[in-house]
């Protein structure tokens, strides 16, 4: 496939951002609700989550574009048209600050980014404070981010960056899905993990009031 191929009208893309303000225009109703899961991977979450809340839109932001072609093939396949599911392909880092109207978004998913483990690859995690901050800034008053990891390094360093950014604090007794973190079902990641044997961090976070 060609890199200059986009996937319309599911694949949103960093020009149209700079053009058009962000993501909303791209949503058939930009006036829904907005959550967004960042780092979807290979996983249906954010398809189910669309099919299940056809009140709010989902925005996906994968740093593969290979995985959001996929996922957009994957729906494609199932021939039921998304008006409230988009996907861009671009480091959220890119766009939570820059783009993401302040005290607009109703959740982040963010299931088991990258932990980078080796400390000469420290630079390429995505859960830094200002990260974090930009993630706060986006939500809105009654907003939630949810999140998971399998790795107990990353889990306390993901918590040090939430104190240090502030203005989020844990939800109390935030516990996984029935089937899995995120819901019914394990991710793709999450089986992953839990078929080796290694447990879940779940984090739950919300603004503080
Ligand atoms: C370990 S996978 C998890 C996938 C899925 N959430 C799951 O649970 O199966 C992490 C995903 O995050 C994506 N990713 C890594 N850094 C990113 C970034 N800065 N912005 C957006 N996506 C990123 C990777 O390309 C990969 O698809």
């Amino acid at each position: 496939m060609r890199s200059s191929v986009i996937l319309r009208p599911y694949e949103t893309t960093w020009e149209d951002w700079l053009l058009g303000g962000g993501a909303g225009p791209s949503f058939e109703d930009p006036s829904l609700p907005l959550e967004v899961e960042i780092g979807c991977g290979d996983d249906d979450f954010l398809y189910e989550c669309a099919v299940e809340r056809p009140d709010r839109n989902w925005l996906g932001i994968e740093y593969s574009r290979k995985r959001v072609h996929r996922a957009i093939r994957r729906l494609e396949r199932r021939g039921k048209p998304m008006p409230n599911l988009r996907w861009i392909w671009r480091p959220a880092g890119d766009l939570v600050g820059p783009f993401l109207t302040p005290g607009r978004v109703h959740a982040f998913h963010i299931y088991f980014p990258d932990p980078w483990p080796k400390a000469h690859h420290a630079r390429y995690r995505l859960m830094t404070p200002e990260f974090v901050g930009s993630l706060r800034d986006a939500l809105s008053a009654d907003g939630r981010i949810d999140l998971a990891t399998d790795s107990d390094d990353y889990v306390a360093e993901i918590r040090e960056a939430f104190a240090e950014a502030g203005g989020l604090v844990p939800v109390d007794g935030a516990a996984p899905g029935e089937g899995g973190v995120a819901g019914d079902r394990p991710t793709v990641f999450e089986e992953r993990w839990r078929a080796m044997g290694r447990s879940i961090h779940f984090l739950r976070f919300r603004k503080d009031a």
